[in-house]
């Protein structure tokens, strides 16, 4: 009988312990749907690696774009100012397993190793709703790889010849064509104790060694490697006659010995400083050297990259855009930030803070673009005739080669006919022709 015998306080306690729960219960209910609208409210991050340099330059298309998307956080990582340094990263990020960068901002010598390997997702089903018929042909087709589309071009780039227009004049020479011009005008400059330097460039063993050296190869008419064919033209009399150009600039004292450990930031110090005549760079030079205390303000002008008589200019075609990682847990919003940043509006807002090359068509023309910058319509017919390094899947390890030899060609520690015999012979190999 006494287990089913209650007091009054005791069952009334019991009741009161009901009522508790039963509030705790709809307490727990509110907590959680209180926190999943927190959690709703919390943007989701996607994140990006890029060149340090670069991030400066996209704070602001940032701001606006997280102002736009409130849903979405932009993290950007910011890697070493040298392309193959962040390609590296990138790549050692796919090698251990799941990358931590949804968007991959890449250039575009990048897009064949890093699609072939499986690391990125293919966008065409997610381009055919947009409209890319205002883009640079090259760097649409930059970002193909057999049937698929990996990279959204955000910026182009090609090589040029940068020239003091103020020496030539004081000279009275024109602007040269041809390599032997480029020498003469420098030693007649130097002779005339207008500049220390004739020609500053990139020597040193880095990928932006090889997409220099694709224009000396063009003026030479020579060649790298043919992607169809995969014939390797390394050890042609042209290619030879290229990298014995570059060691004769150090040879005649045209160009600094310490050209042969220069990027392009170490080229522009120096032609900023005035005391050089020529340089060999990508567009993104011309505003830089054109700042309100820039000592070479206003004298300076740019055209095609020099070449050998009878043969024609070639510009390096650069560039770099966004590609999605096959591993990122967010594709929708990054594709978001793709379609953002490659926007009309972005793109041009991109432009007038930092001199980069668009990739649309119409920017090169556009009213607010030319007013600041009046070269653009001029650049144009230079990117619609640019040259591709090889776009081969091993083109990381093929320009490898080619940075190693040339710089012991243009440092001396090999004769140039001897180094690119034996870059031709190394890059068959990993051919496999
Ligand atoms: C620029 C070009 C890129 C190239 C690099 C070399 O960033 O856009 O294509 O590989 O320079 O330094």
């Amino acid at each position: 009988m006494d287990g089913f015998w209650r007091s009054p306080l005791e069952s009334g306690r019991r009741r009161l312990n009901w009522r508790w729960v039963g509030l705790a219960i709809a307490l727990c209910i509110s907590l959680l749907a209180v926190g999943r609208m927190g959690l709703a409210q919390q943007p989701t991050h996607v994140s990006v690696l890029i060149q340090a340099l670069e991030g400066t330059q996209w704070a602001s298309l940032i701001q606006e774009f997280e102002a736009q998307n409130p849903d979405i956080k932009l993290d950007v990582i910011e890697g070493p100012n040298a392309t193959n340094l962040v390609e590296d990263l990138y790549t050692s990020s796919f090698l251990l397993g799941d990358s931590p960068y949804d968007l991959v901002y890449m250039d575009i010598v990048w897009v064949p190793k890093f699609a072939a390997a499986g690391w990125l997702m293919d966008l065409s089903d997610r381009a055919a709703q947009s409209d890319f018929s205002d883009f640079l042909t090259t760097d649409i087709d930059g970002g193909r790889y057999r049937d698929g589309l990996y990279r959204i071009p955000l910026r182009s780039d090609a090589g040029m010849l940068y020239y003091r227009t103020d020496i030539l004049e004081q000279l009275g020479a024109t602007p040269p064509d041809t390599f032997d011009e480029l020498l003469e005008i420098s030693r007649a400059a130097k002779q005339a104790g207008l500049a220390d330097w004739g020609y500053v460039w990139q020597g040193r063993q880095y990928e932006g060694l090889a997409a220099m050296f694709v224009e000396i190869l063009e003026g030479f008419g020579a060649f790298w490697v043919n992607p169809e064919t995969r014939e390797v033209g390394l050890d042609a009399p042209g290619a030879i006659a290229a990298a014995e150009f570059l060691k004769r600039t150090i040879d005649e004292g045209i160009s600094p010995p310490g050209v042969t450990t220069y990027q392009e930031n170490e080229a522009l110090r120096l032609f900023q400083s005035g005391n050089t005549v020529f340089m060999r760079s990508w567009p993104y030079a011309w505003a830089l050297s054109n700042t309100e205390d820039s000592i070479i303000k206003g004298k300076f002008g740019i055209k095609p990259m020099v070449h050998a008589p009878g043969y024609s200019s070639g510009a390096c075609q650069g560039g770099w855009g966004f590609g999605i990682s096959k591993s990122s847990r967010h594709p929708d919003e990054a594709w978001r930030v793709i379609e953002f940043f490659t926007s009309t509006a972005a793109q041009r807002q991109f432009i007038l803070e930092s001199s980069y090359v668009p990739t649309r068509r119409s920017l090169f023309t556009d009213p607010a673009i030319v007013e600041k910058f009046s070269h653009y319509p001029a650049l144009l017919p230079v990117l619609d005739a640019t040259v591709l390094r090889p776009p081969i899947g091993q083109y990381a390890q093929a320009s490898d080669i080619l940075q190693r030899y040339l710089s012991a060609a243009i440092t001396g520690r090999s004769s140039p006919a001897d180094a690119m015999q034996a870059a031709a012979a190394e890059t068959r190999r990993l051919l496999g022709t």
